[in-house]
């Protein structure tokens, strides 16, 4: 791709108000004034110097050609950095293309089959709970899911830490949701969590090391990866932070996909209609496995679909950390740059009529072609999400058998309006009446 030459760009005299609070109000002022522009600048309080880029070949400019002038927004928050402490979620330059090396082997797509085998059993024991006509809290209901599954995968089974991960993540993302700072026993009582976590890990680890032969989950892969690798550091800590960080990473951006998945199959009958007739006809009445997934189109269509209009991840942030050079400007040291999947998704430039909901806009054609600035659920460049591809799987199968089991009736018609907190989540509950098939 050539240097771009020039842009446009709009600069906010003041900070909107639409910028505290839900931000979703932010990109919809954007999505409907400025679409005309390339970067949409101000100042604020928080951030400093803010640029929110909206156009790819832009974003390629700054991502693909300045990576090295650019980190995490640094989070700040003593709660994160205890529980994933420089693990390759947060960390930044060797440290994290060092442990992107020695993990990448793990999320392999030749590693599948096994990061993949009890997700389809997983999921349908879970949903043989629901009863016909039961209603449900839609986002609970698959965090509830979703948690069983990455357990799964991480620990070969959900039996023995089920309740301790889950009560550990959920009071996590309780504490990330609340801007205050914890009180001291708040503080004690989430250490006292995180010492039970730590203390599973460790012995998780010990168990593998012992007995390698008898475990074939996510955690034996780890360690298998960290010993055949020179550039990882080698400690149990090691091992331990990245695995805070695959639970706090998988868990609700999964389960925020399938409710924004539930919610349009609830409200849109003739897509539950086209879904189950192809699970019907590749299925043929039994259970997915991972080599269904690519002939299930319509069923990972949706998926792309969802992901689309609703990404769980709403924007990715970065601090410039040396001066950038713009053709007419300097992004200076100190700037925080903004890549947002919620404006990008719906922009005109890139998706042609953004706002009509069309699984079947995902043709292999269209994908083909697609600008992958321009669509980046899973992040961009260096950072791209290392659970993508199992992800993927991951959403199919279990989409595939919830579909399978129950079609889904939305509880109550009140409109559903996206809030942007950890991830992108429905501002209301959403209540589905879940009905057997
Ligand atoms: C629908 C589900 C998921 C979505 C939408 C998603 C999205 C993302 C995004 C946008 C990033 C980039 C963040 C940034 O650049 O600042 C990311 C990073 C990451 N994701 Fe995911 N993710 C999902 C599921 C998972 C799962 C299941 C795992 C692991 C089991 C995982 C592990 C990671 C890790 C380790 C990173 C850090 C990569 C790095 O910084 O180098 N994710 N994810």
């Amino acid at each position: 791709m050539d240097s771009i030459t020039s842009y446009k760009k709009y600069v906010f005299q003041e900070t909107p108000e639409e910028f505290g609070g839900n931000l979703v109000h932010f990109f919809e002022k954007v999505l409907a004034e400025y679409l005309d522009y390339d970067i949409v600048q101000m100042n604020t309080q928080g951030f400093g110097n803010v640029y929110y880029i909206l156009n790819t070949d832009l974003m390629r400019e700054l991502i693909a050609k300045n990576s090295s002038k650019m980190i995490k927004i640094p989070h700040g928050n003593k709660v994160l950095e205890r529980f994933i402490g420089d693990s390759v979620f947060v960390s930044n330059g060797t440290v994290h293309k060092n442990q992107r090396r020695w993990m990448n082997p793990v999320f392999n797509k030749k590693q599948m089959d096994q990061l993949t085998d009890g997700i389809a059993e997983c999921t349908q024991s879970f949903i043989e709970n629901w009863k016909d006509g039961e209603e449900i809290d839609g986002l609970s209901s698959m965090m509830e899911l979703v948690i069983r599954v990455i357990v799964t995968n991480i620990f070969g089974s959900h039996d023995k830490n089920l309740d301790l991960i889950s009560r550990t993540l959920n009071r996590l993302l309780q504490v990330f949701a609340t801007p205050r700072p914890l009180t001291a026993e708040e503080e004690q009582e989430v250490e006292e969590l995180i010492v039970a976590f730590d203390e599973m890990v460790y012995s998780g680890i010990k168990l593998r090391k012992t007995a390698p032969e008898q475990y074939n989950d996510l955690l034996s892969m780890l360690i298998t990866a960290q010993n055949n690798s020179e550039s990882a550091q080698g400690t149990e800590q090691e091992i331990r932070n990245n695995i805070g960080t695959l639970f706090l990473a998988g868990y609700e951006a999964t389960a925020t996909t399938l409710i924004w998945t539930l919610y349009l199959l609830a409200s849109q009958s003739e897509m539950d209609q086209k879904l189950i007739s192809e699970l019907n006809q590749v299925l043929d009445g039994r259970p997915p496995e991972l080599t269904d997934v690519p002939d299930l189109l319509y069923t990972n269509q949706l998926l792309l679909e969802s992901m689309r209009l609703f990404p769980p991840s709403y924007q990715i942030g970065r601090k410039v950390t040396e001066d950038i050079e713009l053709p007419g400007e300097t992004v200076s040291e100190g700037s925080v740059l903004l890549f947002s999947q919620y404006i990008m998704h719906r922009h005109p430039r890139y998706f042609s009529h953004p706002l009509d909901i069309k699984p079947e806009r995902f043709s292999r054609e269209f994908i083909g072609q697609l600008d992958n600035y321009a669509y980046f659920p899973f992040g961009l460049g260096s950072r791209i999400c290392l659970g993508k591809d199992l992800s993927l799987v991951m959403l199919a199968i279990m989409t595939a058998v919830i579909a399978k089991g129950f079609r889904f009736e939305l509880a109550n018609d009140h409109s559903v309006e996206p809030l942007t907190l950890t991830t992108l989540i429905p501002k209301d509950k959403i209540h589905l009446i879940v009905r057997k098939r």
